[in-house]
């Protein structure tokens, strides 16, 4: 397949490689100012645009830390409503993870809340509001937090490419139809514009034969990237923040909305030549990010080691429970026998109306009861069967989970799985964390009509 320039390249600036995050020193806090705010995202001969963001940049101010160190993050809210911030991925104390009314009261205008937890996990995670959150992700809201493993692997460079999509009108204003009933219903709000890092296209270079850690984070609330590499050779070593047992060679991989790839890639092509990370669309693949790659280039090194594992607990699939979940509605299927909303039957007509297309179980919006109440230490397995007609992103709250694989293992630890319309995908995680935990389609356009529910750990 030919890897083409999308043709927005005039002009465009040139980043290095290593971006150096390091913001968070020991014990010392951080502002989060989360603020409207006029920055260059579309191309330079585009006009600015009008974001919200996160201390002004999109994505916002890189978050780093050291493995067993202690996030400490004064949010502070210049929007005009009420905002949070979620902790996507961390296992964290329930009163930190940013779901109002749930977790916390929402942070109102002018506002400020101090999240403060330690950092046990090592890895690639990331950060977004959990109020309005179409409109807030979709207007910028973002940022990544890397936790540094104790003991990282040997590269030569570790670079954070934050993938986005944006729909924006030809003035590069962003589309403010996020009541879009069409984006509700079909595959979510997919943009018209990607973005890397908030740039349409990152550039760079390399040398041949060396080694570097990329963390892939997709940011978009719908698009699911499929990216080729090219000059490259890539090995996956963590899922949404967990190290694999063994990394694994790939040319191509998916990443859905919310989801993180950790690549540890070595510089394969020749010097003069080009790597490339390239976006696999319908027609053609389009570049996302080309690296110029000089000489000379020494030898490769060995195949890649694992990353330190994070301490995860033990399934116990024999013991465990199992609570099906059944997904519904949308375009195409609907939802013929009706969902209850607030706790009142209704036909699929009256929960149009309120803007509510999809159900899980039967139920359309947040249950007042949690679809699994759960004893601390239980093994819980969710089958969840996709009767609907387009992909979801199903996104647990404050533990991962593994896939029961059909031959009866165990993928790997994940927070956040695609599962494709028609098909069942089966979870299985351990109930390790105390608290009321989120569950749900990681398209907020989705979750806003329908997709969401809860578990209770007690
Ligand atoms: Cu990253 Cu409830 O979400
Ligand atoms: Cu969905």
């Amino acid at each position: 397949m030919q890897i083409r320039r999308r043709g927005f390249l005039a002009g465009m600036a040139t980043l290095p490689m290593l971006q150096s995050a390091g913001v968070a020193q020991a014990g010392e806090g951080v502002a989060l100012s989360a603020a409207e705010t006029l920055l260059q995202i579309a191309p330079p001969d585009y006009p600015r645009t009008q974001v919200w963001a996160y201390n002004g940049a999109v994505p916002g101010t890189p978050l780093r830390y050291r493995q067993g160190g202690t996030l400490n993050v004064r949010l502070v809210n210049r929007l005009e409503q009420g905002t949070t911030v979620h902790w996507h991925g961390l296992r964290l104390p329930n009163a930190m993870d940013g779901v109002p009314g749930m977790t916390q009261p929402l942070v109102a205008p002018g506002a400020a809340f101090e999240y403060r937890f330690r950092l046990g996990d090592a890895g690639t995670y990331w950060y977004h509001p959990h109020a309005n959150s179409l409109e807030q992700v979709s207007r910028g809201l973002a940022g990544v937090l890397v936790v540094d493993e104790a003991d990282p692997p040997d590269v030569d460079g570790d670079a954070t490419l934050v993938l986005d999509d944006w729909r924006m009108t030809q003035e590069a204003v962003i589309d403010p139809s996020f009541d879009n009933r069409h984006d509700m219903s079909h595959a979510g709000r997919l943009g018209n514009y990607i973005t890397v890092n908030g740039l349409p296209e990152l550039t760079g270079s390399l040398q041949r034969g060396t080694r570097h850690r990329l963390r892939l984070v997709n940011t978009a609330t719908a698009r699911v990237f499929r990216l080729r590499f090219d000059g490259l050779r890539a090995w996956v070593v963590a899922l949404d923040g967990m190290p694999l047992v063994a990394p694994q060679e790939s040319v191509e991989i998916v990443i859905a909305p919310a989801q993180r790839v950790d690549l540890l890639v070595d510089v394969t092509a020749e010097a003069g030549g080009e790597a490339l990370i390239a976006s696999v669309e319908r027609e053609a693949a389009y570049a996302m990010a080309i690296y110029d790659v000089a000489g000379p280039g020494g030898a490769f090194r060995d195949g890649p080691r694992p990353l330190p594992p994070n301490d995860m607990p033990a399934i116990d699939l024999t013991a465990a429970r199992r609570v099906p979940l059944v997904m519904e509605g949308g375009a195409m299927r609907g939802l013929p026998g009706g969902a209850s909303w607030e706790g009142t039957r209704m036909d699929m007509r009256q929960l149009a109306e309120l803007g509510q297309f999809w159900a899980f179980n039967g139920v359309a919006g947040m249950p007042t009861e949690p679809m699994i109440q759960a004893a601390l230490g239980e093994s819980i397995r969710v089958p969840i069967s996709n009767r609907t007609a387009f992909h979801h992103a199903m996104h647990l709250h404050g533990t991962h989970f593994r896939e029961v694989l059909a031959e009866g293992g165990l993928g790997p630890w994940r927070d956040t799985l695609l599962i494709d319309p028609g098909t069942t995908r089966e979870v299985a995680f351990v109930a390790e964390n105390p608290g009321d935990w989120m569950f749900h389609c990681h398209m907020p356009a989705h979750q806003m009509s329908g997709m969401m529910n809860w578990i209770r750990v007690t």
